[in-house]
């Protein structure tokens, strides 16, 4: 009897054993990011997201960093070894253990084609809902060379096959498996085990699954994916066109949730940006990860924004720098040349030029003046500087941490301030003027007198 998907229980199982030596790279392919999240990132999301219960991921030797990713990101997926790479079928049966829990439904996916949607995955899930043995995502690839074919007759499909092994008939045909499957946990299982090696690489298909299936007397379905979401990455060319395809679903989601990019192909964002109504956002930022942003904030051009939180209303830009830690308070105003690093910045505070603010505390209204330098670090350690609300820092100052300004104080231009300033005080830490009167008008007096 089917029942709807989201009453089913799921496996998935996450492909990620490949070398990925067309990389080129130390790191493992999976662990490659798009978006600042390594792609497995965004496959473990995407399993997650289609009602997956539990997640496995088949990892080669050698794939600590990989093993370590998952163990952050996810604790709770398995993972498992593939020792030898003998092929997709192969790899599946490394996590044999949890097809034998006897799940309703079992997703095979690639760790290396990240841009797979739940909702996908989910259609996928219907097929086994409404009775099919195997579901097959298939798609129309430019070029179909190198994919395996789908052998349809009327609805079902009766065969993959490998481009290897096709006849010149059969590699005419268009529609290709993108690698995403679903599969009976109940019925699938068994099938996997009688996966031979006959053919031209002489490796355990996955694909052959769909022969077995036909056999055995069971409906297998295919389903068609646009073709975006099912790229694969091999080389880094391919890295940069899933990339693309990235950028572009995460502008159109910003902008249908509310936000303005005023050139929207020059903006950057990462897999967790997250923005507010009525952000706008001028041309040229860049959004790495972990960044906040509230209802109705500008962002101007060419800032560059990682692990920061913007209150609502706050002007942050053009050219400003928040890094870790960053928090802005509503209403504040970053200007051009501003590097905030381990800050927090209340509400309605200013520092429009040229500063840099690390490990500080601004209070709220607070002026600081272009040029104003926090001494966080003494080659040793970094330290605290604490500012109060409504103080003013004149230009030019360096602000020489540990130290606190008290509420209402103010800071001379072009101090250098060491000790504390209580609040509502005036702190000078400059040399103190000379004037001499008439000194210059003698001096031109002197030389007027030598050239002559
Ligand atoms: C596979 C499909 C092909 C499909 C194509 C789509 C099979 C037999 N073929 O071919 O029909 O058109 O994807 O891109 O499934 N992997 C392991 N262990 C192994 C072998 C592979 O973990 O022993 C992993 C790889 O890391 C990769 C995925 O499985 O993530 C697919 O393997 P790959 O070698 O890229 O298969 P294709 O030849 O691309
Ligand atoms: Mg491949």
């Amino acid at each position: 009897m089917s029942t709807a998907p989201e009453k089913r229980t799921c496996l998935a199982v996450i492909l990620a054993a490949g070398e990925g030596i067309r990389m080129r790279s130390s790191l493992p392919k999976a662990m490659h990011p798009v978006g600042g999240l390594p792609m497995l990132g965004h496959v473990l999301a995407a399993a997650g997201k289609a009602g997956a219960a539990r997640i496995a991921v088949v990892v080669g030797p050698d794939a600590a960093a990989m093993r370590a990713f998952v163990d952050r990101r996810m604790p709770e997926a398995a993972l498992y070894e593939q020792h030898e790479r003998l092929g997709t079928a192969h790899a599946v049966l490394a996590a044999s253990r949890e097809l034998a829990a006897g799940f309703d439904d079992v997703l095979v996916l690639y760790g290396d084609t990240p841009l797979i949607t739940a909702e996908t995955l989910l259609r996928l899930r219907g097929e086994l809902a409404g009775g099919a043995a195997v579901a097959v995502l298939g798609f129309r690839p430019a070029d179909p060379s190198g994919y395996g074919r789908l052998i349809m007759v009327g609805e079902n499909l009766i065969a993959i096959r490998e481009h290897k092994d096709a006849t010149p008939a059969e590699r005419a045909i268009g529609f290709c498996n993108a690698g995403v499957m679903a599969f009976s946990g109940v019925t699938g299982p068994a099938l996997l085990g009688k996966v031979g090696k006959d053919n031209a690489a002489g490796h355990y298909y996955l694909t052959d699954l769909v022969e077995l299936a036909n056999a055995a007397g069971g409906r297998v379905a295919a389903i068609a994916a646009d073709g975006g979401e099912v790229l694969g990455v091999n080389t880094r060319v391919e890295l940069a066109a899933v990339e693309r395809v990235f950028q572009e679903r995460s502008r159109a989601a910003a902008m249908l949730a509310g936000a303005t990019l005023l050139q929207p192909e020059t903006v950057t964002f990462s897999h967790d940006t997250s923005l507010g109504r009525d952000v706008v956002v001028e041309p040229n930022v860049f959004f790495a990860p972990g960044v906040t942003v509230g209802d109705g904030v500008t962002i101007r051009a060419f800032s560059h924004i990682e692990q920061a939180k913007i209150a609502a209303g706050a002007i942050i830009g053009p050219f400003t720098r928040l890094r870790p830690g960053a928090d802005i308070g509503a209403g504040a105003h970053i200007g051009n040349f501003v590097e905030i690093k381990n800050a927090v910045i209340d509400a309605g505070a200013k520092a429009n030029h040229l500063s840099y603010i690390g490990d500080a505390h601004v209070g709220a209204a607070t002026n600081i003046g272009a040029g104003t330098i926090t001494c966080n670090y003494d080659g040793f350690s970094k330290y605290h500087t604490e500012i109060g609300a409504k103080a003013f820092i004149g230009s030019n100052s360096a602000l020489v941490a540990p130290v606190t300004i008290g509420d209402g104080a103010y800071v001379g231009s072009g101090s250098v301030i060491t000790e504390d300033v209580p609040a509502d005080a005036l702190a000078l830490g400059r040399a103190r003027q000379v004037v001499k009167t008439g000194w210059a008008a003698v001096r031109r007096a002197k030389w007027a007198k030598k050239t002559t």
